[in-house]
Protein backbone atom coordinates (compact mmCIF):
# COMPACT_ATOMS: atom_id res chain seq x y z
CA UNK A 1 0.00 0.00 0.00
CA UNK A 2 1.55 3.19 -1.19
CA UNK A 3 0.01 6.18 1.17
CA UNK A 4 -0.90 10.13 0.10
CA UNK A 5 2.38 11.02 1.99
CA UNK A 6 4.36 8.55 0.41
CA UNK A 7 3.47 9.98 -3.08
CA UNK A 8 3.89 12.79 -2.21
CA UNK A 9 7.36 12.19 -1.11
CA UNK A 10 8.60 10.00 -4.19
CA UNK A 11 6.99 12.43 -6.53
CA UNK A 12 9.09 15.70 -5.16
CA UNK A 13 12.02 13.78 -4.96
CA UNK A 14 11.91 12.22 -8.68
CA UNK A 15 11.20 15.63 -9.71
CA UNK A 16 13.82 17.35 -7.51
CA UNK A 17 16.70 14.57 -8.67
CA UNK A 18 15.64 16.02 -12.54
CA UNK A 19 16.59 19.77 -11.73
CA UNK A 20 13.15 20.84 -10.20
CA UNK A 21 12.94 22.84 -7.29
CA UNK A 22 9.87 22.17 -4.69
CA UNK A 23 7.52 24.97 -4.40
CA UNK A 24 5.16 25.22 -1.42
CA UNK A 25 0.92 24.79 -2.46
CA UNK A 26 -0.78 28.44 -3.31
CA UNK A 27 -3.41 29.41 -1.23
CA UNK A 28 -7.00 28.07 -2.89
CA UNK A 29 -8.04 31.68 -2.82
CA UNK A 30 -6.54 32.94 -6.19
CA UNK A 31 -3.42 35.37 -6.33
CA UNK A 32 -2.37 35.21 -9.54
CA UNK A 33 -5.31 34.19 -12.21
CA UNK A 34 -8.35 36.10 -11.46
CA UNK A 35 -10.40 34.30 -14.15
CA UNK A 36 -11.19 31.77 -11.43
CA UNK A 37 -12.98 31.56 -8.25
CA UNK A 38 -10.71 28.87 -6.60
CA UNK A 39 -7.34 27.35 -7.75
CA UNK A 40 -8.64 24.55 -9.74
CA UNK A 41 -4.94 23.31 -10.89
CA UNK A 42 -1.23 24.30 -10.13
CA UNK A 43 -0.92 26.49 -12.81
CA UNK A 44 -2.85 28.73 -11.89
CA UNK A 45 -0.96 30.49 -8.96
CA UNK A 46 1.92 30.28 -11.94
CA UNK A 47 0.39 32.30 -14.73
CA UNK A 48 2.41 35.26 -14.64
CA UNK A 49 5.61 33.00 -14.78
CA UNK A 50 3.92 30.87 -17.61
CA UNK A 51 3.32 34.43 -19.20
CA UNK A 52 7.20 35.24 -19.02
CA UNK A 53 7.81 36.72 -15.54
CA UNK A 54 11.31 34.65 -13.81
CA UNK A 55 9.61 32.77 -10.98
CA UNK A 56 12.18 33.65 -8.40
CA UNK A 57 13.01 29.64 -7.99
CA UNK A 58 13.79 29.06 -11.59
CA UNK A 59 12.52 27.12 -14.75
CA UNK A 60 11.79 24.00 -13.47
CA UNK A 61 9.24 23.79 -10.65
CA UNK A 62 7.37 21.03 -8.55
CA UNK A 63 4.66 21.13 -5.95
CA UNK A 64 1.69 19.80 -4.11
CA UNK A 65 -1.08 22.03 -4.60
CA UNK A 66 -4.63 22.35 -2.96
CA UNK A 67 -7.17 22.57 -5.66
CA UNK A 68 -10.92 23.14 -5.48
CA UNK A 69 -13.16 22.32 -8.42
CA UNK A 70 -17.35 22.49 -8.03
CA UNK A 71 -17.93 22.26 -11.79
CA UNK A 72 -18.31 18.36 -11.37
CA UNK A 73 -20.29 18.58 -8.19
CA UNK A 74 -23.39 16.56 -9.21
CA UNK A 75 -20.52 13.51 -9.96
CA UNK A 76 -19.28 13.47 -6.31
CA UNK A 77 -20.15 10.53 -4.58
CA UNK A 78 -18.99 8.53 -7.52
CA UNK A 79 -15.81 6.61 -7.41
CA UNK A 80 -13.37 8.96 -8.95
CA UNK A 81 -14.62 12.64 -8.15
CA UNK A 82 -13.80 15.26 -5.35
CA UNK A 83 -14.39 18.62 -5.58
CA UNK A 84 -10.69 18.98 -2.89
CA UNK A 85 -7.95 17.54 -4.47
CA UNK A 86 -4.62 17.79 -4.25
CA UNK A 87 -2.39 18.04 -7.65
CA UNK A 88 1.41 16.43 -7.87
CA UNK A 89 2.17 18.93 -11.06
CA UNK A 90 5.63 19.70 -12.21
CA UNK A 91 6.57 23.11 -15.05
CA UNK A 92 9.20 24.15 -17.21
CA UNK A 93 9.18 27.60 -17.83
CA UNK A 94 10.40 28.10 -21.47
CA UNK A 95 13.13 25.13 -20.77
CA UNK A 96 12.13 21.37 -21.70
CA UNK A 97 9.50 20.35 -24.02
CA UNK A 98 7.41 17.57 -24.88
CA UNK A 99 10.50 15.09 -24.70
CA UNK A 100 11.78 15.28 -20.94
CA UNK A 101 8.10 15.97 -19.98
CA UNK A 102 6.66 13.11 -21.16
CA UNK A 103 9.59 10.72 -20.82
CA UNK A 104 9.51 11.74 -17.21
CA UNK A 105 5.64 11.05 -16.70
CA UNK A 106 6.51 7.86 -18.07
CA UNK A 107 9.18 6.85 -15.70
CA UNK A 108 7.82 8.02 -12.60
CA UNK A 109 4.50 5.61 -13.29
CA UNK A 110 6.85 2.61 -14.60
CA UNK A 111 10.32 2.86 -13.10
CA UNK A 112 11.94 1.96 -10.25
CA UNK A 113 12.38 5.08 -8.68
CA UNK A 114 8.98 6.02 -9.20
CA UNK A 115 5.62 3.87 -8.83
CA UNK A 116 6.18 1.05 -10.99
CA UNK A 117 3.13 0.45 -12.18
CA UNK A 118 2.38 -2.22 -15.14
CA UNK A 119 3.11 -0.58 -18.63
CA UNK A 120 -0.11 -2.67 -19.90
CA UNK A 121 -2.32 -0.51 -17.67
CA UNK A 122 -1.51 2.70 -19.17
CA UNK A 123 -3.37 4.38 -21.94
CA UNK A 124 -2.84 8.25 -23.49
CA UNK A 125 -4.87 10.56 -25.03
CA UNK A 126 -3.34 13.28 -27.60
CA UNK A 127 -4.51 16.44 -29.72
CA UNK A 128 -6.15 15.06 -32.97
CA UNK A 129 -5.41 19.06 -34.37
CA UNK A 130 -7.84 21.11 -36.18
CA UNK A 131 -7.95 24.56 -38.11
CA UNK A 132 -6.11 26.48 -36.48
CA UNK A 133 -2.73 24.53 -34.09
CA UNK A 134 -1.24 21.43 -36.10
CA UNK A 135 -1.52 17.31 -34.35
CA UNK A 136 0.80 16.70 -32.09
CA UNK A 137 2.86 14.54 -33.97
CA UNK A 138 5.70 14.83 -31.83
CA UNK A 139 3.57 13.72 -28.46
CA UNK A 140 2.40 10.50 -30.41
CA UNK A 141 5.91 9.76 -31.25
CA UNK A 142 6.99 10.14 -27.44
CA UNK A 143 4.88 7.87 -26.45
CA UNK A 144 5.23 5.14 -28.83
CA UNK A 145 9.29 5.01 -28.60
CA UNK A 146 8.62 4.56 -24.76
CA UNK A 147 6.54 1.67 -25.49
CA UNK A 148 2.87 2.73 -25.59
CA UNK A 149 1.01 0.79 -28.31
CA UNK A 150 -0.62 3.45 -31.45
CA UNK A 151 -4.20 1.25 -30.33
CA UNK A 152 -3.61 2.70 -26.66
CA UNK A 153 -3.32 6.57 -27.89
CA UNK A 154 -6.68 8.20 -28.81
CA UNK A 155 -6.95 11.03 -30.61
CA UNK A 156 -9.09 13.95 -29.24
CA UNK A 157 -9.68 17.14 -30.39
CA UNK A 158 -10.13 20.44 -27.96
CA UNK A 159 -12.96 19.98 -25.85
CA UNK A 160 -10.48 16.93 -24.38
CA UNK A 161 -7.11 17.71 -25.42
CA UNK A 162 -6.55 21.20 -25.23
CA UNK A 163 -5.59 23.20 -21.45
CA UNK A 164 -7.72 26.66 -21.99
CA UNK A 165 -8.24 29.36 -19.78
CA UNK A 166 -11.61 29.37 -17.83
CA UNK A 167 -11.61 33.31 -18.58
CA UNK A 168 -10.96 34.78 -22.07
CA UNK A 169 -7.47 35.22 -21.75
CA UNK A 170 -4.62 33.07 -20.24
CA UNK A 171 -2.16 30.69 -21.77
CA UNK A 172 -2.80 27.10 -22.79
CA UNK A 173 -2.11 24.47 -25.67
CA UNK A 174 -2.52 21.07 -26.28
CA UNK A 175 -2.61 18.47 -24.10
CA UNK A 176 -1.80 14.62 -23.37
CA UNK A 177 -3.41 13.13 -21.02
CA UNK A 178 -2.78 9.59 -19.10
CA UNK A 179 -5.25 7.16 -18.30
CA UNK A 180 -4.61 4.16 -15.90
CA UNK A 181 -7.56 1.01 -16.46
CA UNK A 182 -8.61 0.18 -12.99
CA UNK A 183 -11.03 -2.78 -14.43
CA UNK A 184 -10.36 -6.55 -14.85
CA UNK A 185 -7.48 -7.70 -16.56
CA UNK A 186 -6.76 -8.09 -19.41
CA UNK A 187 -7.53 -4.59 -20.21
CA UNK A 188 -8.85 -3.76 -23.53
CA UNK A 189 -5.99 -3.79 -26.48
CA UNK A 190 -7.90 -0.52 -27.62
CA UNK A 191 -7.87 3.05 -24.93
CA UNK A 192 -11.66 4.12 -25.41
CA UNK A 193 -11.47 7.04 -22.50
CA UNK A 194 -15.90 6.68 -22.55
CA UNK A 195 -15.16 3.71 -20.53
CA UNK A 196 -15.17 4.83 -16.80
CA UNK A 197 -12.88 1.91 -16.46
CA UNK A 198 -10.25 3.78 -17.90
CA UNK A 199 -9.40 6.75 -15.35
CA UNK A 200 -7.47 10.25 -16.12
CA UNK A 201 -4.92 10.66 -13.47
CA UNK A 202 -2.16 12.73 -15.33
CA UNK A 203 -2.33 15.29 -17.58
CA UNK A 204 0.39 16.97 -18.98
CA UNK A 205 -0.23 20.84 -21.07
CA UNK A 206 1.91 22.17 -23.47
CA UNK A 207 2.06 25.59 -23.39
CA UNK A 208 2.93 27.44 -26.14
CA UNK A 209 0.28 29.47 -27.11
CA UNK A 210 -1.91 32.51 -25.32
CA UNK A 211 -5.49 33.22 -25.35
CA UNK A 212 -5.81 37.67 -25.79
CA UNK A 213 -9.57 37.35 -26.34
CA UNK A 214 -12.71 35.30 -26.59
CA UNK A 215 -11.78 34.10 -30.29
CA UNK A 216 -8.04 34.57 -30.17
CA UNK A 217 -5.30 32.66 -29.34
CA UNK A 218 -1.46 33.56 -30.17
CA UNK A 219 1.48 31.76 -29.80
CA UNK A 220 3.70 32.43 -26.92
CA UNK A 221 7.51 33.16 -27.68
CA UNK A 222 8.49 30.01 -25.70
CA UNK A 223 7.06 26.92 -25.00
CA UNK A 224 6.20 25.85 -21.18
CA UNK A 225 5.33 22.40 -20.04
CA UNK A 226 2.53 22.35 -17.01
CA UNK A 227 1.70 19.04 -16.07
CA UNK A 228 -1.05 17.97 -12.78
CA UNK A 229 -1.66 14.59 -11.55
CA UNK A 230 -4.81 13.89 -9.28
CA UNK A 231 -2.84 12.47 -5.99
CA UNK A 232 -6.04 10.77 -4.71
CA UNK A 233 -7.05 9.16 -7.95
CA UNK A 234 -3.33 7.87 -8.12
CA UNK A 235 -3.07 6.73 -4.59
CA UNK A 236 -5.98 4.80 -5.71
CA UNK A 237 -4.71 3.29 -8.98
CA UNK A 238 -1.60 2.10 -7.56
CA UNK A 239 -3.40 0.34 -4.30
CA UNK A 240 -6.02 -1.13 -6.70
CA UNK A 241 -8.72 0.96 -4.66
CA UNK A 242 -12.78 0.99 -5.74
CA UNK A 243 -12.69 4.42 -4.74
CA UNK A 244 -11.49 7.77 -4.14
CA UNK A 245 -13.28 7.43 -0.97
CA UNK A 246 -10.51 4.69 0.07
CA UNK A 247 -7.31 6.88 -0.44
CA UNK A 248 -5.90 7.36 3.05
CA UNK A 249 -6.78 11.16 3.55
CA UNK A 250 -10.62 10.78 2.79
CA UNK A 251 -11.48 7.40 4.14
CA UNK A 252 -11.23 8.67 8.18
CA UNK A 253 -14.07 10.89 6.99
CA UNK A 254 -15.95 8.29 5.47
CA UNK A 255 -15.22 5.95 8.53
CA UNK A 256 -16.29 8.71 10.98
CA UNK A 257 -19.61 9.37 9.63
CA UNK A 258 -20.26 5.10 9.04
CA UNK A 259 -20.55 5.26 12.32
CA UNK A 260 -23.22 7.63 12.44
CA UNK A 261 -25.26 7.15 9.29
CA UNK A 262 -27.17 4.02 8.96
CA UNK A 263 -25.78 1.20 6.40
CA UNK A 264 -26.95 2.17 2.32
CA UNK A 265 -25.90 5.50 2.48
CA UNK A 266 -22.99 5.71 1.04
CA UNK A 267 -23.33 8.12 -1.43
CA UNK A 268 -24.97 10.42 1.09
CA UNK A 269 -21.42 9.16 2.98
CA UNK A 270 -19.04 10.63 0.30
CA UNK A 271 -20.85 13.47 -0.38
CA UNK A 272 -20.97 14.91 3.28
CA UNK A 273 -17.38 14.04 3.50
CA UNK A 274 -16.12 15.55 0.20
CA UNK A 275 -18.18 18.75 0.95
CA UNK A 276 -17.00 19.04 4.73
CA UNK A 277 -13.26 18.65 3.70
CA UNK A 278 -13.52 21.28 0.96
CA UNK A 279 -15.27 23.80 3.14
CA UNK A 280 -12.96 22.98 5.87
CA UNK A 281 -9.91 24.13 3.31
CA UNK A 282 -11.32 27.04 1.66
CA UNK A 283 -12.20 28.47 5.09
CA UNK A 284 -8.82 27.69 6.28
CA UNK A 285 -7.92 29.60 3.48
CA UNK A 286 -9.86 32.58 4.57
CA UNK A 287 -13.05 32.43 3.25
CA UNK A 288 -16.18 32.89 5.38
CA UNK A 289 -19.89 31.50 4.52
CA UNK A 290 -21.61 33.99 2.61
CA UNK A 291 -23.75 35.28 -0.46
CA UNK A 292 -21.37 35.79 -2.81
CA UNK A 293 -18.86 34.14 -4.85
CA UNK A 294 -16.61 31.70 -2.79
CA UNK A 295 -18.43 32.80 -0.02
CA UNK A 296 -21.50 31.12 -1.20
CA UNK A 297 -19.67 27.73 -2.28
CA UNK A 298 -18.73 27.47 1.20
CA UNK A 299 -22.04 27.91 2.30
CA UNK A 300 -23.91 25.68 -0.35
CA UNK A 301 -21.23 23.29 0.38
CA UNK A 302 -21.98 23.20 4.00
CA UNK A 303 -25.96 23.63 3.42
CA UNK A 304 -25.59 20.43 1.40
CA UNK A 305 -24.09 18.11 3.83
CA UNK A 306 -24.96 20.12 7.16
CA UNK A 307 -24.87 16.90 10.03
CA UNK A 308 -22.70 14.88 11.36
CA UNK A 309 -19.62 16.76 10.30
CA UNK A 310 -17.79 17.16 13.69
CA UNK A 311 -16.45 14.00 13.51
CA UNK A 312 -15.81 14.37 10.07
CA UNK A 313 -13.90 17.56 10.80
CA UNK A 314 -11.44 15.96 13.36
CA UNK A 315 -10.71 13.23 10.91
CA UNK A 316 -9.78 15.51 8.33
CA UNK A 317 -7.40 17.44 10.35
CA UNK A 318 -5.73 14.36 12.14
CA UNK A 319 -5.17 13.35 8.29
CA UNK A 320 -4.07 16.50 6.29
CA UNK A 321 -3.21 19.19 9.16
CA UNK A 322 0.57 18.39 9.19
CA UNK A 323 0.96 18.44 5.77
CA UNK A 324 -0.80 21.69 5.55
CA UNK A 325 -0.66 23.09 8.55
CA UNK A 326 -3.24 26.30 8.29
CA UNK A 327 -6.00 23.59 8.26
CA UNK A 328 -4.34 22.35 11.56
CA UNK A 329 -4.29 25.50 13.64
CA UNK A 330 -7.44 26.08 14.99
CA UNK A 331 -9.99 23.40 14.68
CA UNK A 332 -11.92 24.58 16.66
CA UNK A 333 -13.00 27.70 14.71
CA UNK A 334 -13.45 25.57 12.24
CA UNK A 335 -16.20 23.99 14.05
CA UNK A 336 -17.18 27.12 14.90
CA UNK A 337 -17.29 28.75 11.82
CA UNK A 338 -19.40 25.75 10.56
CA UNK A 339 -22.25 26.05 13.21
CA UNK A 340 -22.65 29.55 13.20
CA UNK A 341 -23.76 28.89 9.46
CA UNK A 342 -25.52 26.04 10.30
CA UNK A 343 -27.69 28.23 13.58
CA UNK A 344 -27.98 31.00 10.90
CA UNK A 345 -29.32 29.06 8.78
CA UNK A 346 -31.26 27.49 11.44
CA UNK A 347 -32.98 30.54 12.05
CA UNK A 348 -33.83 31.67 8.38
CA UNK A 349 -35.48 28.01 8.36
CA UNK A 350 -37.87 28.66 11.33
CA UNK A 351 -38.44 32.62 10.28
CA UNK A 352 -38.92 31.50 6.85
CA UNK A 353 -40.98 28.70 7.82
CA UNK A 354 -43.39 30.63 10.31
CA UNK A 355 -43.65 33.32 7.53
CA UNK A 356 -44.65 30.64 5.36
CA UNK A 357 -47.42 29.66 7.19
CA UNK A 358 -49.02 32.47 7.47
CA UNK A 359 -49.04 33.18 3.92
CA UNK A 360 -52.27 31.85 2.31
CA UNK A 361 -51.11 33.84 -1.28
CA UNK A 362 -47.87 32.35 -2.86
CA UNK A 363 -46.60 34.23 -5.73
CA UNK A 364 -42.97 34.90 -6.82
CA UNK A 365 -43.18 38.18 -4.96
CA UNK A 366 -43.52 36.12 -1.65
CA UNK A 367 -40.73 33.77 -2.33
CA UNK A 368 -38.66 37.04 -3.51
CA UNK A 369 -39.48 38.81 -0.11
CA UNK A 370 -38.68 35.62 1.51
CA UNK A 371 -35.49 35.35 0.25
CA UNK A 372 -34.90 39.27 0.37
CA UNK A 373 -35.79 39.36 4.12
CA UNK A 374 -34.94 36.47 5.81
CA UNK A 375 -32.54 34.70 3.25
CA UNK A 376 -34.88 31.92 2.81
CA UNK A 377 -33.97 30.19 0.17
CA UNK A 378 -36.07 30.00 -3.42
CA UNK A 379 -35.49 26.63 -4.33
CA UNK A 380 -36.54 25.97 -0.47
CA UNK A 381 -39.94 27.55 -0.70
CA UNK A 382 -40.73 26.40 -3.78
CA UNK A 383 -40.26 22.81 -2.23
CA UNK A 384 -43.10 23.64 0.67
CA UNK A 385 -44.97 25.32 -1.55
CA UNK A 386 -45.70 22.40 -3.71
CA UNK A 387 -45.82 20.21 -0.81
CA UNK A 388 -48.87 22.09 -0.03
CA UNK A 389 -50.38 22.25 -3.21
CA UNK A 390 -49.53 26.12 -3.94
CA UNK A 391 -47.58 26.24 -7.27
CA UNK A 392 -44.86 29.32 -7.52
CA UNK A 393 -43.86 30.54 -11.14
CA UNK A 394 -39.99 30.81 -11.46
CA UNK A 395 -40.43 33.73 -14.17
CA UNK A 396 -42.67 35.70 -11.73
CA UNK A 397 -40.12 34.87 -8.70
CA UNK A 398 -36.84 36.15 -11.84
CA UNK A 399 -38.85 39.30 -12.58
CA UNK A 400 -38.81 40.33 -9.37
CA UNK A 401 -35.64 39.70 -8.52
CA UNK A 402 -34.71 41.71 -11.26
CA UNK A 403 -37.08 44.31 -10.29
CA UNK A 404 -35.40 44.72 -7.27
CA UNK A 405 -32.01 44.98 -8.91
CA UNK A 406 -32.94 47.47 -10.93
CA UNK A 407 -34.59 49.56 -7.99
CA UNK A 408 -30.97 49.40 -6.11
CA UNK A 409 -28.89 50.42 -8.96
CA UNK A 410 -31.19 53.41 -9.06
CA UNK A 411 -30.93 53.97 -5.70
CA UNK A 412 -27.33 54.35 -5.17
CA UNK A 413 -25.53 53.36 -2.02
CA UNK A 414 -26.35 54.28 1.51
CA UNK A 415 -25.27 57.48 3.30
CA UNK A 416 -23.80 57.07 6.58
CA UNK A 417 -23.10 53.90 8.69
CA UNK A 418 -22.49 50.59 7.25
CA UNK A 419 -24.82 49.16 4.32
CA UNK A 420 -24.65 45.74 5.75
CA UNK A 421 -22.86 43.59 8.05
CA UNK A 422 -21.64 41.60 5.13
CA UNK A 423 -18.10 39.76 5.35
CA UNK A 424 -16.83 42.20 2.35
CA UNK A 425 -18.26 45.31 3.90
CA UNK A 426 -17.06 44.65 7.38
CA UNK A 427 -13.63 43.47 5.73
CA UNK A 428 -13.55 46.94 4.06
CA UNK A 429 -14.42 49.04 7.06
CA UNK A 430 -11.43 47.77 9.05
CA UNK A 431 -9.69 48.37 6.13
CA UNK A 432 -10.47 52.15 6.40
CA UNK A 433 -8.92 52.28 9.63
CA UNK A 434 -5.91 50.79 8.65
CA UNK A 435 -5.96 53.40 5.92
CA UNK A 436 -6.20 56.37 8.06
CA UNK A 437 -3.54 54.98 10.28
CA UNK A 438 -1.09 54.72 7.22
CA UNK A 439 -2.11 58.37 5.98
CA UNK A 440 -1.36 59.64 9.62
CA UNK A 441 1.93 58.04 9.58
CA UNK A 442 2.90 59.32 6.01
CA UNK A 443 0.86 62.39 5.48
CA UNK A 444 0.57 63.56 9.15
CA UNK A 445 -1.98 63.77 11.73
CA UNK A 446 -4.11 66.31 10.58
CA UNK A 447 -5.75 63.89 8.30
CA UNK A 448 -9.19 62.41 10.06
CA UNK A 449 -11.86 61.19 8.60
CA UNK A 450 -14.39 63.92 6.75
CA UNK A 451 -16.24 60.82 4.92
CA UNK A 452 -16.23 57.70 4.55
CA UNK A 453 -18.70 55.34 2.31
CA UNK A 454 -18.61 51.57 1.67
CA UNK A 455 -19.72 48.96 -0.78
CA UNK A 456 -18.55 45.45 -0.96
CA UNK A 457 -16.48 46.40 -3.53
CA UNK A 458 -14.25 49.15 -2.23
CA UNK A 459 -13.90 51.66 0.07
CA UNK A 460 -14.07 55.23 -0.29
CA UNK A 461 -11.94 57.64 2.24
CA UNK A 462 -11.95 61.38 2.31
CA UNK A 463 -9.78 63.56 4.31
CA UNK A 464 -8.34 67.01 4.93
CA UNK A 465 -4.44 67.75 3.03
CA UNK A 466 -3.22 70.27 0.94
CA UNK A 467 -2.44 69.61 -2.65
CA UNK A 468 -2.06 65.82 -4.00
CA UNK A 469 0.27 62.87 -1.96
CA UNK A 470 3.51 62.14 -4.32
CA UNK A 471 2.80 59.07 -6.07
CA UNK A 472 5.77 57.96 -3.59
CA UNK A 473 3.51 58.30 -0.66
CA UNK A 474 0.76 56.44 -1.83
CA UNK A 475 2.61 53.57 -2.77
CA UNK A 476 3.79 54.22 0.78
CA UNK A 477 0.33 54.18 2.25
CA UNK A 478 -0.28 50.97 0.31
CA UNK A 479 2.44 49.31 1.30
CA UNK A 480 2.28 50.25 5.07
CA UNK A 481 -1.55 48.72 4.88
CA UNK A 482 -0.51 45.63 3.37
CA UNK A 483 2.07 44.87 5.41
CA UNK A 484 -0.04 45.40 8.14
CA UNK A 485 -2.29 42.98 6.79
CA UNK A 486 0.18 40.13 7.05
CA UNK A 487 1.26 40.79 10.41
CA UNK A 488 -0.24 39.25 13.94
CA UNK A 489 -2.90 42.36 14.31
CA UNK A 490 -6.39 41.76 16.12
CA UNK A 491 -9.49 44.00 16.68
CA UNK A 492 -10.50 44.78 19.85
CA UNK A 493 -13.24 46.52 21.16
CA UNK A 494 -13.68 48.62 24.50
CA UNK A 495 -15.70 50.89 26.24
CA UNK A 496 -14.95 53.86 28.34
CA UNK A 497 -15.82 57.89 28.52
CA UNK A 498 -14.48 60.38 26.26
CA UNK A 499 -11.75 61.63 28.61
CA UNK A 500 -10.51 58.07 29.01
CA UNK A 501 -10.87 57.43 25.15
CA UNK A 502 -8.82 60.39 24.47
CA UNK A 503 -6.03 59.88 26.96
CA UNK A 504 -5.27 56.43 25.26
CA UNK A 505 -4.99 58.77 21.86
CA UNK A 506 -8.12 57.53 20.20
CA UNK A 507 -9.44 59.75 16.98
CA UNK A 508 -12.53 59.98 15.69
CA UNK A 509 -16.31 61.57 16.05
CA UNK A 510 -16.99 61.12 19.92
CA UNK A 511 -19.97 61.34 21.19
CA UNK A 512 -21.92 64.62 22.21
CA UNK A 513 -22.39 64.57 25.74
CA UNK A 514 -19.55 64.85 28.11
CA UNK A 515 -19.23 61.55 30.27
CA UNK A 516 -20.69 59.06 27.38
CA UNK A 517 -19.55 55.93 27.44
CA UNK A 518 -17.96 55.66 23.99
CA UNK A 519 -16.66 52.63 22.17
CA UNK A 520 -12.97 52.22 20.83
CA UNK A 521 -12.08 50.01 18.25
CA UNK A 522 -8.12 49.14 18.81
CA UNK A 523 -6.00 47.62 16.14
CA UNK A 524 -2.68 46.15 17.82
CA UNK A 525 0.10 43.19 17.34
CA UNK A 526 -0.94 40.40 19.11
CA UNK A 527 2.69 39.87 19.68
CA UNK A 528 4.20 42.75 20.55
CA UNK A 529 1.40 44.88 21.53
CA UNK A 530 2.09 47.84 18.95
CA UNK A 531 -1.17 49.82 18.87
CA UNK A 532 -1.75 50.53 15.39
CA UNK A 533 -4.77 52.03 15.18
CA UNK A 534 -7.30 52.85 17.76
CA UNK A 535 -10.71 54.83 16.84
CA UNK A 536 -14.25 55.98 18.03
CA UNK A 537 -16.61 53.40 16.10
CA UNK A 538 -19.88 51.51 16.30
CA UNK A 539 -18.13 48.61 14.59
CA UNK A 540 -18.39 46.32 13.40
CA UNK A 541 -14.99 44.84 12.25
CA UNK A 542 -13.19 41.88 11.85
CA UNK A 543 -11.06 40.09 14.56
CA UNK A 544 -8.17 39.00 13.10
CA UNK A 545 -6.63 41.49 10.40
CA UNK A 546 -4.38 38.99 8.88
CA UNK A 547 -6.74 35.84 8.66
CA UNK A 548 -9.85 37.95 7.96
CA UNK A 549 -8.52 40.27 4.92
CA UNK A 550 -7.19 38.13 2.55
CA UNK A 551 -5.44 39.86 -0.60
CA UNK A 552 -3.62 42.94 -1.14
CA UNK A 553 -4.82 46.51 -0.59
CA UNK A 554 -4.69 48.79 -3.31
CA UNK A 555 -5.49 52.55 -4.19
CA UNK A 556 -7.40 52.73 -7.11
CA UNK A 557 -8.05 56.34 -7.17
CA UNK A 558 -6.40 59.65 -5.43
CA UNK A 559 -8.44 62.91 -6.36
CA UNK A 560 -8.95 66.71 -4.90
CA UNK A 561 -12.93 66.86 -4.55
CA UNK A 562 -13.10 70.24 -2.65
CA UNK A 563 -10.13 72.75 -1.80
CA UNK A 564 -8.33 70.79 0.92
CA UNK A 565 -9.90 67.64 1.09
CA UNK A 566 -8.51 64.69 -0.84
CA UNK A 567 -10.57 61.48 -1.67
CA UNK A 568 -8.92 57.68 -2.19
CA UNK A 569 -10.74 54.86 -3.25
CA UNK A 570 -9.32 51.11 -2.33
CA UNK A 571 -10.26 47.92 -3.25
CA UNK A 572 -8.74 44.45 -1.84
CA UNK A 573 -7.29 43.05 -4.59
CA UNK A 574 -8.16 38.91 -4.12
N1 LIG B 1 -3.47 22.39 -15.84
C1 LIG B 1 -3.56 21.01 -16.23
C2 LIG B 1 -4.69 20.27 -15.56
O1 LIG B 1 -5.13 20.68 -14.53
C3 LIG B 1 -2.27 20.31 -15.93
O2 LIG B 1 -1.84 20.64 -14.66
O3 LIG B 1 -5.11 19.27 -16.06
Amino acid sequence: MITSSELRHRYLSFFINRGHVAIPSASLVPTNDPSVLFTTAGMHPLVPYLLGAPHPSGVRLANVQKCVRTGDIDEIGDDTHLTFFEMLGNWSLGDYGRDEAIRWSFDFLTARDGLELPIDRIGVTCFAGDDEVARDHESIQTWQALGVPRERIQLLGRDDNWWGPAGETGPCGPDTEIFYWLGELPPPVVLDVRDRRWVEIWNNVFMGYTKTSIATIEPLDRMNVDTGMGLERTVMAINGLASVYEVDTVAPLVRALREHIPDGHEREIRIIADHVRTACFVISDGVAPSNKDRGYIVRRLLRRSLEWYRSVITALVDSLGDVYPELGRDPASLVRTIEDEIRRFDRTLEQGLKRLGRTKHLDGKTAFDLLQTYGFPFELTLEIAEASGHHIDRDSFTAERDRHRERSRGAGSFAGGLADHSVEIVRYHTLTHLLQAALREVLGLHVIQRGSNITRDRLRFDFPHDGAPSDAQVVRVEELVNSWLARPLVVDCSTMTEPEARALGAIGAFGERYGEIVSIYTIADSETGEVVSREFCAGPHVRSVRDDIVGRFRIVREQGIAAGIRRIKAALDP
